[in-house]
């Protein structure tokens, strides 16, 4: 098919990565020359694991374009465009810009619009109205730092239609993954979206909590409580670990859009405000720990990028957590295998350990595994639970979750 894809995001660069394996003809499209540019050079405008190589060998079946008028003979346009939350809001602005495009392009009436974007209920039925062509929600899950295996290997296929044809053909397309296809209304689609989102955030945040009281008893460890627990099929092992926190493009924007959403309806969503809650109050618990050790003085922060395996630092609660520390009067240095950040200054892992009176782990990259000779004589406190603390020296070792 050829495919246009609009917004070359993580989620529009995986999806139109794993659709060129397939043989589909990508169109992408972004109003950023830069990007466009770069693609056009074979250049991955994000790191994210794998997506450079498969852009290169694909690179074949794709055009990238800021012409939006390459689309008005595609089979299917996907919406990967951002929605951003402004004071608390969603905002679809982007969302509308680009249904308005395709209105004024598409010269086929059977070219089915898909909105891939995160997009609160309602959405869709909006698109419809503006486009007229078919429209189908077709909502991502993947994670980043895993798109492109989570674009192929996905837990289930939502797909929101109000034609049964639309709503098949998108089905077709993702049939080579095998996944369980759940069809739903577009509503429905939408809502399971911020329903997922929101569950995980409460998830981890409820962990965080438990791992507070573990921190407050003796020989108790929140790692080991997340396993026991999640060994419980009805509760599973994952997003139980205890942390400094979740950042990100998505939980921390989806989590309020939902409330706002939800209270403009005149319901209260009580637990996803108080996950919320939780988490920002994270960054105040590390910096109470840190005085524990020292009042000032330099803290070399490991990990900037929101978690592993990308350099994405939106909504990064380590930088969140560096721009505390400068605030309260500390010298930050900092180091990540990808991300980078103008925050802090930014140097090499054995400098960053160096130069640090104390080391605090913000995101759980593998290289900060088993680092624990390394820290050898410094005050370190672990905020993601990836050191082994029978190998740390007790009275300089501080861990979320971990009791006295
Ligand atoms: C999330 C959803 O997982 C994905 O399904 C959706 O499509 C987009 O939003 P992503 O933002 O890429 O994906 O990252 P995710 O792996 O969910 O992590 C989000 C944040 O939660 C990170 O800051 C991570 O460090 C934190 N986290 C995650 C924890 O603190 N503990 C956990 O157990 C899991």
């Amino acid at each position: 098919m050829k495919i246009g894809i609009v917004g070359l995001g993580v989620v529009g660069l995986a999806t139109g990565v794993v659709l060129a394996e397939q043989g589909h003809k990508i169109i992408g499209v972004d109003i950023d020359q830069n990007k466009v540019k770069g693609l056009e050079c074979k250049r991955s405008p994000i790191y994210e694991p794998g997506l450079q190589e498969m852009l290169e060998r694909y690179f074949h079946n794709f055009t990238f374009t800021t012409d939006y008028g390459l689309l008005f003979n595609t089979d299917l346009v996907f919406i990967t465009v951002s929605t951003p939350t402004i004071d608390g809001k969603i905002y679809l602005g982007y969302v509308f810009d680009v249904a308005k495009r395709l209105r004024d392009i598409l010269k086929r009436n059977d070219t089915i619009v898909v909105i891939k974007s995160t997009v609160v209920p309602g959405t869709a039925r909006k698109v419809k109205e503006i486009v007229k062509n078919d429209v189908v929600s077709n909502p991502e899950f993947l994670r980043e730092g895993s798109a492109i295996l989570d674009t192929k290997n996905p837990d289930r296929i939502m797909i929101g239609s109000e034609n049964k044809e639309a709503g098949d053909l998108v089905e077709n397309l993702w049939k080579f993954t095998n996944a369980p296809v759940i069809r739903t209304t577009w509503e429905e689609a939408e809502m399971i979206k911020y329903a997922a989102n929101s569950f995980l955030a409460v998830k981890i945040s409820f962990i965080n909590e438990i791992a507070n009281v573990c921190e407050k008893l003796k020989d108790c460890d929140v790692t080991v409580i997340a396993k026991a627990i999640g060994m419980d099929e009805r509760i599973s092992p994952y997003f139980l670990n205890a942390g400094i926190g979740w950042g990100g493009s998505c939980l921390p924007k989806d989590t309020q859009a939902i409330v706002s959403f939800a209270r403009d309806l005149g319901e209260e969503l009580k637990i996803v405000e108080a996950a919320i809650r939780v988490n920002n109050e994270r960054i105040k618990r590390v910096v109470s720990m840190l005085k524990g050790f020292i009042k000032e003085g330099n803290v070399c922060v490991l990990g900037v990028a929101f978690k592993p395996n990308t350099d994405d630092t939106r909504e990064s609660v380590a930088l969140k957590l560096i721009k505390t520390l400068k605030s309260e009067g500390y010298k930050v240095v900092a180091y990540d295998p990808k991300a980078i950040t103008n925050e802090a200054r930014m140097v090499g892992l054995d400098e960053c350990i160096r130069i640090a009176d104390v080391v605090i782990i913000a995101t759980e990259w593998d290289e900060f595994k088993g680092l624990e000779e390394k820290l050898r004589g410094k005050y370190v406190i672990d905020g993601r639970r990836i050191l082994d603390p029978s190998k740390m020296e007790k009275e300089k070792f501080k861990a979320v979750g971990l009791g006295e």
